[in-house]
């Protein structure tokens, strides 16, 4: 086991540290950003198939939700349609309004979950295309679905998904690029800048693997808390969920990720003198609203962790710690913040001396009910 650890202390810093590659794998050969396109090999959606697409509806569980919930975003922004993101346990329960023109898209890192593969199932009965995005080549789901998109992360040891969750956000963009295009709801100058802006993301991942002692040290400063908070708007509230998720699988702190602006709605009644609030803020049309959030935290007491833009002078004012994120294009972000994020939920288990490529109640693919 040391030798396939390769000198990490856990498959879990491993497989953080493996992003820079893995990202990389999951848009290699797939993207020419002179051409402005995306292509994915064996897609067999054509250009019509796509302008007829009415609706997306995601079906997912745990990180794989947090990556679909990511990915409305993107089809809706990007590609203009509708997209609906469910809970596969509870979709498979539900009376879901399907028709042919849905695109049904299953993410499953091991194509093995059983309540996703039911869910698929369903939506299959009301005759809707199906489209898989999973790490595991032949897995279950790749038989049930009519076209599939492999994320290319190399296997995943760790119970807690790191480089997995990177790979399908990756899939996502290209896919939501991808179809953009096709709809003509997106150019080729904004195509172009957003796919020379994803080809420097390993560089820069490699940047703040090379800063992880920054994000060690705030993990061991509040290692012995009882709760966390994790606040982000637009793209950075799945990040913010995704944060939580983490953290809580292998810390076991009780964490919460929020959608910033829902906050005066219940969760601001738990925040006390010192509770650590992780604000995402990088730059975008929400930022000033985040601002506000910040600001709203810390006269209640919070102690703010802002992950920012690492140009950004402004955040200084209102954050007691800032997390810096090399620039990028607004829409990649997140695959910058998540990787600082995985890092902080990777150090604070550390520090609490907890199992953490196995950690408790926890299994890497639940393949039953
Ligand atoms: C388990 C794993 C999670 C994973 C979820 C969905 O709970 O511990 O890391 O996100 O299953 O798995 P899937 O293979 O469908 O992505």
């Amino acid at each position: 086991e040391a030798a396939e650890k390769a000198g990490y202390d856990h498959f879990m810093l491993k497989e953080i540290h493996e992003q820079t590659t893995s990202i990389q794998n999951a848009f290699a050969g797939r993207i020419s950003e002179i051409e402005g396109s995306v292509k994915f090999e064996n897609l067999k959606l054509t250009r019509k198939d796509i302008q007829n697409i009415s609706r997306i509806q995601i079906i997912a569980c745990g990180t794989s939700w947090n990556a679909g919930l990511m990915s409305k975003y993107l089809f809706e922004q990007l590609a203009g349609i509708h997209t609906d993101v469910d809970i596969a346990s509870e979709f498979r329960y539900g009376y879901p309004v399907l028709c042919g023109d849905t695109l049904t898209v299953a993410i499953t890192q091991s194509g093995e979950t059983a309540d996703t593969l039911a869910a698929v199932r369903g939506a299959k009965s009301y005759g809707c295309r199906t489209l898989a995005i999973t790490n595991v080549v032949g897995s279950t789901i790749t038989r049930e679905v009519n076209e599939t998109i492999y994320t290319r992360s190399g296997p995943e040891i760790g119970v807690a998904a790191t480089k997995t969750f990177t790979g399908q956000l990756i899939a996502l963009y290209l896919l939501a690029l991808h179809s953009g295009r096709m709809r003509g709801n997106i150019g080729h100058e904004d195509m172009k800048n957003i796919l020379i802006s994803l080809k420097k993301i390993p560089g820069q991942v490699q940047r703040i693997l090379n800063n992880r002692d920054k994000v060690h040290r705030c993990a061991s400063m509040f290692s012995d808390t009882d709760s966390y908070f994790f606040i982000g708007r637009y793209l950075n509230y799945p990040v913010a969920l995704e944060a939580a998720l983490k953290l809580k699988e292998i810390s076991y702190i009780y964490a919460e990720g929020y959608a910033a602006g829902e906050l005066k709605h219940g969760p601001l009644a738990l925040i006390k003198e010192g509770t650590p609030v992780v604000a995402i803020a990088t730059g975008g049309h929400t930022y000033s609203k985040m601002l506000n959030n910040i600001k709203e935290i810390k006269a209640r007491g919070a102690t703010v962790i802002a992950i920012a833009d690492e140009d950004d002078q402004e955040i200084q004012k209102y954050a007691d710690i800032i997390i810096p994120v090399p620039k990028t294009h607004e829409l990649l972000s997140p695959v910058l913040s998540t990787i600082i994020l995985q890092l902080l939920a990777y150090y604070t288990a550390l520090e609490r001396g907890c199992s953490i490529d196995k950690p408790r109640n926890l299994a890497k693919s639940v393949t039953v009910e």
